[in-house]
Parts: C-alpha cells; sequence; structure tokens
C-alpha cells in the first residue's frame, strides 16, 4: 500500500473526525487541524497523526505558514481535504453583510486560500497530489433558509470546476475533487447559525427549515459512512475501486436525487428555450464590430 499524507480542516468533529481516524486505521498519515488542538488532543496518541491549530478563515499569509510548516511534519503532503465549514441558516433579507460575509470567509475563502497555500507544492511534485474539497448538494440545489450557505457551495463548485480544467491544461500532477454529501448527521445540523434579525414575513420559511433539520436528524446519513465513501473516492479504493472518480462525487441518495432532479427539469427548460436563444445568433450575424 503507498501511504499518503492527507491535510484535514476542521476535524473536531464531524466528518472530519471520522475521516482522521479512518485513514489513521487504514496506515496513512494525517495532518489533523482544528480551531483548536484541545479538541483534538486524543489524535495526538496516534503514531501516525500530527495535529495543528488552524482557523481557516485566518489570513493568506498566516495559512501559507501553517501549511509551510505542516510539510515538516512527515516531509510532504500528498493531499489537501478542505472539510471545515458551517451553516448560516435564515432568509436573504434577513440576513446581515456580516452574516453572510462570514458564510464566504469559512466556507468559500477558507478552502481557496489554503488551496493556494498548497499549490506550489503539489505543482513541484512527481507523484499525483489532490486537493479535495467538501462541498454539499447545496453547491447544485438551494433551498429556503439556505441560501447563504448554498452561495457559498455555489462558489466552491465554480471555484473547483475552473481548478481542476487549469490543472489539466498545464498538465499539473494535481487532481481535483469536490465531494458533494447530501444530509448526515453531523455537529453541522445542531452548530446551524440562526439570524440575528428575524422577519416575521418569512415564517413560512423558518417552518420549512425546521422540518428540514428535523428530518436530517431523524433519517441523515451517519458520517462514519460518509468519510469512508469519501476517501474510497478519494483513494479509488474499496466502493470506488476501478471507476473513474469524476470532478464531483455524491455521497448520500439524496445527494443523488435532489440534484438529478434539477439537472432534468433544467435540461428540460434549456431544450424549450433553445429557439429563443438562438435569435441571438442570428443577430449576431448582421454586427458590425462596434457591436458589444
Ligand atoms: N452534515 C451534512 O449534512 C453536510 C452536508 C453537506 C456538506 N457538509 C459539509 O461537510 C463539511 C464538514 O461538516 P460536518 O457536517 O462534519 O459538520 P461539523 O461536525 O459541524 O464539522 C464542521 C467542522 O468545521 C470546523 N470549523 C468551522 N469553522 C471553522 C474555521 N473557521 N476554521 C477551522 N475549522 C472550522 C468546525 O469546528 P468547530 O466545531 O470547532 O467550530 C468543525 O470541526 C462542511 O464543509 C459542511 O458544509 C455537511
Amino acid at each position: 500500500m503507498i501511504t499518503k499524507v492527507f491535510y484535514i480542516t476542521g476535524t473536531s468533529s464531524g466528518f472530519g473526525r471520522e475521516l482522521v481516524l479512518d485513514l489513521a486505521s487504514r496506515g496513512h498519515k494525517v495532518i489533523a487541524t482544528a480551531l483548536s488542538t484541545d479538541w483534538i488532543e486524543d489524535f495526538a496518541k496516534l503514531d501516525n497523526v500530527k495535529t495543528q491549530k488552524v482557523d481557516v478563515t485566518d489570513s493568506p499569509t498566516i495559512l501559507q505558514q501553517k501549511v509551510e510548516e505542516a510539510i515538516t511534519f512527515f516531509g510532504k503532503i500528498d493531499v489537501l481535504v478542505n472539510n471545515a465549514g458551517f451553516s448560516q441558516t435564515g432568509c436573504l433579507e434577513e440576513l446581515s453583510d456580516g452574516e453572510l460575509r462570514k458564510s464566504f470567509d469559512t466556507n468559500f475563502f477558507g478552502p481557496v486560500n489554503l488551496t493556494k497555500a498548497i499549490l506550489p507544492h503539489f505543482r513541484s511534485t512527481e507523484t499525483e497530489s489532490l486537493i479535495c474539497t467538501v462541498t454539499s448538494m447545496c453547491g447544485i440545489v438551494s433551498f429556503p433558509m439556505a441560501g447563504a450557505y448554498a452561495s457559498t457551495k455555489f462558489a466552491l463548485e465554480g471555484y473547483f470546476e475552473g481548478l481542476s480544467s487549469e490543472m489539466k491544461m498545464v498538465q499539473a500532477p494535481v487532481r481535483v475533487l469536490c465531494i458533494a454529501p447530501g444530509g448526515f448527521k453531523t455537529e453541522l445540523i445542531d452548530n446551524t447559525k440562526k439570524p440575528q434579525n428575524i422577519l416575521d414575513v418569512y415564517s413560512p420559511a423558518r417552518v420549512y427549515m425546521d422540518s428540514l433539520l428535523k428530518n436530517m436528524h431523524a433519517t441523515g446519513g451517519i458520517p462514519k459512512i460518509g468519510a469512508k465513501l469519501m476517501i474510497d473516492a478519494m483513494l479509488q479504493e474499496g466502493s470506488a475501486e476501478g471507476k473513474e472518480i469524476p470532478l464531483r462525487v455524491p455521497i448520500g441518495s439524496d445527494g443523488v436525487d435532489i440534484p438529478l432532479d434539477k439537472f432534468k427539469s433544467q435540461a428540460e427548460a434549456y431544450e424549450s428555450w433553445r429557439s429563443f436563444a438562438a435569435e441571438a445568433d442570428s443577430a449576431m450575424d448582421g454586427c458590425n464590430t462596434n457591436c458589444n
């Protein structure tokens, strides 16, 4: 077995914690990071795990220093797992600029800044490295009261799709993967942030979100199983052995069904608007160089 070195954010609970335990049991080396190393003390007892305090909202300079320090732990990093994140609920009119920016700082700019910090190291190695980001089915479909969270995950999907195409174009030895889970019973549910400013007009959306979160508690996937599938997809082993790994891998049946419904209805809508859209093509025929 080839032993790899993983760098994982947000390992104090949920998927992050399960990823560390599963990878360590498979014999891989892990740098487990968290907002406080006190919350991941037990990992320090494992031979092949090192811990590091990382707040993904820290400045790009600090994140760069963290990555450089982490490379010295085992001499290299092979896989970056952008896992840290949180969910901010609230209807979009209710949310303040600060609340929305905090969501983007953690869920979007955190992964982006860590990716930029690690890319020179990944591009310089001969063996293939992997950048894996935990996005969400909410990176494809948005819901009432989940617009802030979904916006951050849509942004991640766009960023990493672009990065994947750039890595291929310049033939860099870097693979990009987005893991898009459906609903799982992690601490994310109870830690979901509510808006400071509540507008009564949006009560039906609040009732909808409360029942969605209750349903996640009741029927959500088991994080340990989700983490196992994520690792299988990252390493192309276990349940993913022999499969070609696409840019986006869903985890959980709802992570497949809900986006598929959207893809199908969107494909139909695009087809039915084809002739309307094509009117712009004929307009271009008569366009001179001054056309915008
Ligand atoms: N659970 C689901 O249904 C689901 C579905 C789709 C996608 N996801 C995604 O899965 C990822 C992991 O979440 P989870 O479900 O495992 O929830 P979780 O148990 O709440 O774990 C989230 C982790 O991120 C950490 N974190 C939050 N802000 C951070 C920051 N600024 N810097 C560093 N770490 C930070 C949390 O640390 P603290 O606890 O110390 O704040 C925690 O360790 C997230 O990106 C989430 O969006 C989850």
